[in-house]
């Protein structure tokens, strides 16, 4: 016989379980959602390791190239799956993004001019100085459109 007190905090262990995984799958055709959530994550991806090498001072300007050549296929990637039936769940994106188009590219073109200034970035200082530049237009555009 398991003692009383053990089935109350068996089902409170599973109530946390599942609120601390709301897993809810993208099951639309083609995926959207997952495909920019996938493609932000490697965008993310690919500006973390310009950082680290900034941070512990080793700049290198082949380095900086090789991950330049990353990030510049990754920027242009979370942007096609955007379309216009694409504000559901998982989604992450705040209905702005719809609603208010003009405000959504005039971001998602700074951070385009961010990132120009890291792939022609020919020093440590002008390669921090655009980096800094780019998280800054990253946290922009999550401030006003993301959840
Ligand atoms: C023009 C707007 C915009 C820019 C610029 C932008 N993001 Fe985002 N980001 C979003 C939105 C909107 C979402 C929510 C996506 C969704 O769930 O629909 C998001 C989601 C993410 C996610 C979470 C993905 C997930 O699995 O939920 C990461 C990580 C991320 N962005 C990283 C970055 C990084 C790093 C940069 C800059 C290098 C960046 N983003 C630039 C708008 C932007």
């Amino acid at each position: 016989m398991p003692r009383p007190a053990a089935f109350p905090l068996l089902l409170l262990a599973a109530l946390f379980f599942t609120a601390c995984n709301p897993k809810v799958e993208d099951d639309r055709p083609g995926q959207p959602v997952k495909h920019r959530q996938e493609a932000f994550k490697a965008l993310l991806r690919a500006i973390e390791p310009v950082g680290r090498m900034l941070d512990e001072a080793q700049y290198s300007a082949g380095r900086l190239a090789a991950l330049n050549e990353a990030l510049a296929k990754a920027r242009e990637e979370p942007w096609h799956y955007y379309g216009p039936d694409t504000d559901y769940p998982p989604s992450k994106s705040r209905p702005e993004v719809w609603s208010q188009p003009e405000k959504f590219e005039a971001e998602r073109q700074g951070f385009l001019t961010a990132t120009d200034a890291l792939l022609i970035a020919g020093s440590a200082e002008a390669a921090r100085a655009a980096y800094d530049g780019i998280r800054a237009s990253c946290k922009s555009c999550h401030n006003a459109f993301r959840r």
